[in-house]
């Protein structure tokens, strides 16, 4: 399973990168606000970055960058996502799963822009752009718990119908929106390709209290070896 760091931060993003080695970066308009940069200083930012490290190519390292959420007409949803991806080659562009979306990014995956369609709420919503070869599909997690939905179910339904019909693996399914370590295992129980959160759910999944308990334990008995 891939992990992706749901920021556009450049202190997290190189602190999620050197400690636990993330697999990509997901953005989106409220990560960019909450960097402090405008909307292409902060994704120049993140291809400079990119450069430094030697990551180059959206095979390598991908970044999720949507494009502008005023846009609801396929066309300009394209020339808008032309001019992202010129960017970099690391940019993914993401596109919400309206009609209008899902059009733009079946024309930008047969030009070679690859694509993740975004805010899906339904296993419906994430067949056409599987079908259509969208290269990542994020259906949100947090936002639907939130109001009281288990996603267990709606995930495992997800990924089963990629089984069905061979898109599992080629469109990637990306789980979003996590909130708590819980829903990280519980997409992978389901078969995910890739959770996307922040820092600092990554940190709380690596805690738990019979560990620090257990290390009490364990300085305690070092503490009361015999010596040589
Ligand atoms: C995913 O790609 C989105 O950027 C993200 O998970 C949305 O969640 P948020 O509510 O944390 O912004």
């Amino acid at each position: 399973m891939k992990y992706f760091l749901d920021s556009a931060k450049m202190d997290e993003i190189r602190y999620a990168y050197e400690t636990f080695g993330i697999d990509g970066v997901t953005t989106n308009p409220r990560h960019i606000m909450l960097s402090g940069k405008p909307f292409l200083t902060a994704i120049t930012d993140i291809a400079n970055w990119i450069a430094a490290e030697g990551l180059e190519g959206y095979e390598k390292f991908p970044v999720s960058v949507e494009i502008n959420p005023h846009i609801d007409n396929a066309e300009e949803m394209i020339a808008e996502a032309e001019k992202i991806s010129a960017m970099s080659s690391n940019f993914v562009i993401k596109i919400p799963a309206t009609e209008a979306g899902v059009t733009a990014a079946r024309k930008l995956e047969q030009r070679g822009i690859r694509t993740n369609v975004t805010l899906i709420f339904s296993a419906a919503q994430a067949i056409l752009p599987a079908k259509n070869g969208s290269k990542f599909v994020s259906p949100f997690i947090g936002w639907k718990e939130a109001n009281g939905e288990d996603c267990k179910e709606y995930i495992r339904n997800i990924v089963e119908i990629y089984k069905n019909y061979g898109f599992y693996g080629k469109t990637e399914i990306i789980c979003a929106a996590i909130r708590t370590p819980k829903q990280i295992a519980d997409c992978a129980v389901a078969g995910a390709d890739i959770v996307t959160t922040g820092l600092e759910v990554y940190k709380d999944s690596m805690k738990h209290a019979y560990t620090t308990q257990g290390i009490g334990t364990f300085v305690n008995a070092w503490d009361n070896t015999a010596t040589e």
